[in-house]
């Protein structure tokens, strides 16, 4: 199976610049060697919907960075998620640090965005991952664990992100992420995907998806530009070649 390449591109790419690069993206001559996922804002899913549509591109789908957790209702600046489902999105991030650290969400309320995400037809990808003091109390399966208790049977990718991993340049080394694959390969069998996530770029990109339990990676900055993309794609397509 092609690795997965998910593109988070968090709040870092404007709506003008959205469709440029998605269209980039469709266009590299590499990016056969993934099945990509583009996460934009929601302001730009419109147009990276509309590229991927009029390039009739095939294998390249849109998610959301999040949703709410109804689909309607009194629930102010919540996105729902069967509207995002009309507007052309197949999959939806949920669980990401950023949002677990920067607005409260919890694992109840994690799968409450699950719960209403599959039902409006969307895949899920669910974010887990440990602090840095996790870490060194030695808690990172618990921890892993606990965030996937109410999801685990609900979830179709499960990005693996060690929180301090995130945007910091310190990626995990691969044969660490490959013990946590494993166990929450144990957790999940084969009903879901396992990506790892946190500061892959084009030199660590192919050391990652070659890991044991290991689908792909989710990458947030270095997919921000199509120069650091192309460079991905063509280290994908050397190991679609081996
Ligand atoms: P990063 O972000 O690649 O910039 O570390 C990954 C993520 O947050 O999903």
């Amino acid at each position: 199976m092609k690795p997965l390449f998910i593109a988070n591109w968090k709040q870092y790419v404007s709506v003008g610049r959205s469709a440029a690069l998605a269209r980039a993206i469709i266009a590299d001559k590499n990016r056969g060697a993934a099945t990509v996922i583009l996460a934009p804002s929601f302001l730009a899913i419109a147009d990276v919907v509309g590229a991927i549509k009029h390039a009739r591109a095939r294998n390249i789908f849109v998610a959301a960075q999040d949703c709410g957790f109804t689909d309607e209702g009194a629930y102010t600046g919540a996105v729902s998620p069967r509207e995002l489902h009309k507007a052309g999105v197949s999959h939806v991030i949920i669980g990401h640090s950023e949002r677990r650290a920067n607005y409260a969400e919890d694992n109840q309320l994690l799968a409450k965005k699950v719960v209403t995400a599959r039902e409006a037809g969307l895949k899920v990808i669910y974010c887990v991952g440990e602090t840095k003091e996790e870490r060194n109390e030695g808690r990172v399966a618990e921890v892993v664990r606990d965030q996937l208790r109410l999801v685990k049977k609900m979830v179709d990718i499960i990005a693996y992100e060690p929180r301090w991993a995130i945007g910091t340049g310190l990626s995990i080394a691969p044969h660490e992420a490959e013990q946590i694959h494993t166990i929450i390969a144990k957790e999940v069998g084969d009903r879901a995907q396992i990506c790892y996530g946190g500061s892959v770029n084009e030199k660590n990109i192919r050391s990652f998806v070659t890991a044991a339990n290991t689908d792909g990676v989710l990458v947030g900055s270095a997919s921000t530009s199509s120069k650091s993309c192309a460079a991905m794609f063509k280290q994908l397509s050397v190991i679609a070649r081996v």
